[in-house]
């Protein structure tokens, strides 16, 4: 009896449900685009990337260095990442000599005792690497080490990968001539059949007893556009595929550091690596800065990037700040000194510097940004720092567009950078955050924004908040110059991540794309120069779209989002241009809104690519529940 009674309701409560669903189909959205009339241009720089030292995105991420605490700084209580070996009878102890390195920047170095040691039982050190060593089989790694022996016949050092499970040496290489002296030592180490993996360790063993210190131990593997102490070939790409017209560096946080004496000191990450002192960045590790200033400008030229060069201006994350006027100058002179190293000639003293580094060609520069979220600044002291600044490079490089990272008063900046971490449903809300911006004020940099929902990377849900939001952007991209989701990239490994909700997860050899990366790449695939006058009339209140066009090309570019579950009706009126009856469709689509990436599942939610047939100037499109989409029309 009851459970004839429960299995009516329950038949009941499913037609009602049913019929609820059916009717909670939004109305079809009439959408009418009149392809000649241009409204406003679309900033040719508008996509590009945001980057910073965050969730091991340089060093254990893009920087492919290999070797994890490679100066022996990373904590000032013993060594991690580095164990002593000794093989059979061999004994020996490590730590930390800190009146001995090989450098004035680097100071001290790791000292190894070897106490008795043998050819066949050899002492030495190992480093595990960034959650692993990533080998592939016929592969070759350079490396180098700088040493120093306490007799001439303490080597010479074997130079091994070895595989951590079995034990076994996949590839080995013997340095000699050890001195007493601190020397550079160069090796290189190749990889035979073996099968990719990363569990892997580095080792540098002797098989005599003696001291040996060494410092600033490096492997390399292959690198994006074959460049020395370059980037991870497979991150590059990724980056690559996203079309990005700048980058905006060092940060972010990174820039100011939890105190003045920890902000990102670019004169401090210039020249050989071993000039590099290293320091500890606010994401609670220390950075290499391996990934020093000319390395983000070769990221920019591999990329064809043009570089948003952010300058320290004087505000640390925790609230100190310099007072504008002669304590500030040091700093200024300091943006000067950089913005010199960036673009002056090869007559210039720092453009001479850049040449003696490597790069005797000037970059070409454009923005630059003072400070980061100044808004924190509770002393108020940012409006002076600013029009300090300001007024120094104006007065060198009155070409320079100089972002303010706050809105402030007296000078009017040429851009204010503003940053948005909502939820989806607050991007739904906002998507009109810039139509009624007074377009004779700053121009708009959005230089840090996400839809902050699933971890370590976005799920569709936060794609459809972030697709919803660029729409906003590029339909208000005459005053947006420029926009860059924040963070870009996260070590998925344990302990890898600061911040929640990264675009592209990574270990040691894989990385992944999230929902929200995709998004990003159809948006900046498939934009035209200029957006065209058009309305909406009925549609969901999920329903969102932006339409450009490049007459060039002869093309159109519809972006339509659907963040409702339940299917979205469109009617297209194409005035003004006859469009070709076949059409470009891509669509990034998921069942619900949770669905996401991973490292073990990359490619669960991608754009896939078909043919809209009998498009014509008034056809129907119906878009799937959960979905972001571009048409392209052959305009002919
Ligand atoms: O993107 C993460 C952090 O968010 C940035 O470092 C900072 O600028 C912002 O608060």
């Amino acid at each position: 009896m009851f459970e004839k009674t429960f299995a009516k309701t329950a038949g009941l409560a499913i037609l009602v449900l049913t019929a609820s669903l059916a009717t909670s189909q939004a109305p079809p959205a009439v959408l009418t685009i009149h392809a000649d009339q241009p409204v406003s241009a679309v900033s040719p720089t508008l996509y590009g990337l945001m980057t910073e030292e965050i969730n091991f995105s340089y060093d254990g991420g893009l920087y492919a260095e290999m070797v994890r605490n490679r100066t022996f700084r990373d904590s000032w209580e013993g060594v991690p990442y580095w164990y002593v070996l000794e093989e059979g009878n061999a004994r020996a102890k490590m730590e930390i000599e800190h009146q001995s390195g090989p450098s004035e920047a680097l100071k001290s170095s790791l000292r190894l005792d070897v106490e008795q040691a043998d050819a066949k039982n050899p002492a030495g050190v190992l480093n595990v690497g960034w959650w692993g060593m990533p080998l592939r089989p016929g592969s070759s790694y350079k490396g180098s080490f700088y040493a120093k022996a306490d007799t001439g016949g303490l080597g010479p050092v074997t130079v091994s990968l070895v595989e951590d499970n079995s034990g076994k040496t996949v590839a080995t290489t013997r340095v000699d001539g050890l001195t007493t002296a601190w020397s550079q030592y160069e090796f290189a180490l190749k990889t035979g059949a073996i099968a990719p993996s990363a569990a892997n360790h580095l080792v540098l063993s002797v098989g005599h007893a003696g001291t040996l210190w060494l410092d600033l131990v490096s492997l390399f593997p292959p690198t994006y556009h074959d460049r020395v102490n370059g980037n991870r070939i497979d991150l590059m790409e990724k980056l690559a595929a996203m079309h990005p017209a700048f980058l905006r560096f060092p940060g972010g946080n990174y820039l100011e550091g939890d105190h003045i004496s920890e902000r990102y000191e670019w004169k401090k990450t210039i020249g050989p690596l071993v000039d590099r002192p290293t320091h500890p960045s606010p994401w609670r590790y220390h950075s290499s800065d391996g990934m020093g200033l000319l390395e983000f400008l070769g990221w920019c030229e591999d990329l064809k990037m043009q570089p948003v060069l952010a300058v320290y201006a004087g505000y640390s994350l925790m609230g100190e700040h310099v007072n504008p006027g002669a304590d500030l100058e040091p700093y200024v002179q300091d943006a000067l000194d950089e913005l010199e190293y960036v673009t002056g000639g090869t007559g210039t003293k720092w453009g001479a510097e850049r040449a003696k580094d490597g790069h005797p060609e000037a970059f070409k520069l454009t923005y630059v940004e003072i400070g980061n979220e100044d808004w924190f600044d509770k002393s108020g002291s940012y409006d002076e720092r600013y029009a300090q600044f300001y007024k120094a490079i104006k007065a060198k490089y009155p070409d320079l567009q100089l972002i303010a990272t706050t809105p402030v008063k007296g000078i009017r900046p040429d851009v204010v950078d503003d940053h948005y971490y909502l939820r989806a449903t607050q991007f739904f809300h906002d998507t009109t955050h810039y139509d009624k911006t007074d377009r004779g004020g700053p121009k708009i940099f959005v230089g840090e924004w996400a839809t902050r929902e699933g971890f370590p990377t976005p799920d569709f849900g936060a794609a459809l908040g972030d697709a919803a939001w660029m729409t906003g952007m590029e339909r208000n991209s005459d005053i947006i110059v420029m926009a860059s989701y924040a963070p870009l990239l996260v070590n998925v490994n344990p302990g890898g991540m600061q911040w929640e909700t990264d675009l592209i997860g990574y270990d040691a050899m894989k990385s992944y794309g999230s929902p929200s990366y995709y998004a990003q790449v159809l948006f900046s695939s498939y934009v035209g120069d200029h957006t065209l006058g058009s309305k909406v009339e009925g549609g969901g209140d999920k329903f969102f779209y932006s339409i450009t066009g490049n007459a060039a090309k002869k093309h159109l570019y519809l972006k339509l989002v659907n963040a409702a579950s339940t299917d979205q009706a469109v009617e297209i009126e194409m005035t003004g241009a006859k469009v070709a009856s076949t059409a470009k469709l891509v669509s990034l689509s998921a069942k619900d809104t949770q669905a996401t990436n991973t490292l073990t599942d990359p490619e669960r939610i991608v754009p896939v690519q078909n043919s809209l047939h009998d498009v014509s100037s008034h056809f129907r499109h119906t878009m799937p529940g959960y979905s972001i989409q571009v048409i392209e029309f052959d305009v002919q």
